[in-house]
């Protein structure tokens, strides 16, 4: 007598060899037919006791549903007409890899190089009230900064936001001086779509607040990003521009492909945004800057539409890939 291990072994390497539908109604019989080896088993369990009964049945009509499986599995294979079921010669599925988008590329690369000097991050709502983006950044109704910044009004008298500024708000009313920190979002415009404009784009803002906060303090922390960003020997230049919430605002420009760029927005925050803000503008000062992401990724590798960067078409997306 072979113990059930054995015959299951056996019964396996039985089929294992044979070729025909005949053979296998053969051996199947001969183990699971009415005389079969492992039904005459299951009969004497009868006469054991309930202990062995239990432990012997369980194992026995493991083996039972084993065997039928296989059974299954070899006549599916005789019907579909001999042992090589699958053509191993066709090729296969490539798995593709992702790649980071490059917008998320150049954020997270920004991000990183304002963390390194001690700036946290915030957030605010897309959707804003006129007071936190435009009359707390002292640009009242009527101002003629509000053309360049049209937008989309909802019906309950909010808005898309147009820049990130609104953030700077945020953050120093829920924050005590010193204040240092940078916040990424998506802004919005009414401006037609061309290579250069989208109603939808990305900003990082970064805001400082401290007792003697000055424009070299700005000059400093921006030309050291900018060499962090592109690299150490790229010419800046600052120019003097008009924010109505930073007196005074400049925009800063680089060197690049034989063109002066400009590539952002800053000044030394206005007294009356601190105020607005109850920060007292007697004590305190602050710097602020707005940049476009795209902006700078567009730069950065070269892209000369920024709507490629929302088609997702994959030849392009493929290749960004430095950082
Ligand atoms: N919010 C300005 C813009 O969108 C950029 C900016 C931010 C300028 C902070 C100065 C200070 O154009």
């Amino acid at each position: 007598m072979h113990n059930l291990d054995e015959i299951k072994l056996i019964a396996i390497e039985e089929l294992k060899k044979i070729k025909t539908i005949e053979e296998l109604y053969e051996i199947k019989s001969k183990y699971l037919g009415k005389e079969g080896i492992i039904t005459k088993r299951l009969k004497t369990l009868r006469d054991l006791s309930i202990e062995e009964r239990r432990i012997l049945g369980s194992k026995l009509n493991e083996i039972k549903e084993l065997l039928e499986n296989e059974f299954e599995m070899k006549k599916e294979e005789i019907e579909e007409g001999g042992e090589i079921k699958y053509d191993i010669t066709l090729v296969g599925y490539k798995r593709e890899f992702g790649n980071i988008h490059p917008i998320t590329r150049v954020y997270r690369e920004i991000v990183d190089i304002f963390k390194s000097m001690g700036f946290s991050i915030e957030e605010g709502p897309e959707v804003e009230s006129d007071w936190y983006n435009f009359t707390a950044l002292n640009i009242p109704k009527y101002h003629p900064a509000r053309d360049m910044q049209d937008t989309f009004y909802l019906e309950n008298g909010k808005l898309l936001r147009t820049h990130t500024s609104p953030i700077q708000i945020r953050t120093m009313e829920k924050k005590k001086p010193p204040i240092r920190i940078v916040a990424p979002g998506r802004v919005f415009r009414r401006d037609e779509i061309d290579s250069t404009h989208s109603p939808v784009f990305h900003q990082l803002e970064g805001l400082y607040v401290d007792k003697s906060v000055s424009i070299s303090d700005l000059k400093g922390t921006l030309e050291s990003f900018i060499y962090n960003l592109f690299s150490k020997d790229i010419k800046i230049k600052f120019r003097p521009s008009y924010f109505p919430f930073t007196e005074p605002s400049l925009e800063v420009l680089i060197y690049k492909n034989n063109r002066w760029l400009e590539i952002l927005g800053a000044g030394i925050v206005h007294p009356k945004v601190l105020e607005n803000c109850n920060i007292d503008s007697k004590v305190y000062k602050g710097f602020a800057f707005g940049l476009g992401i795209e902006r700078i990724a567009m730069i950065k590798y070269n892209i000369n539409d920024i709507r490629l960067f929302y088609e997702n078409d994959i030849r392009f997306l493929k290749q960004i890939k430095g950082g």
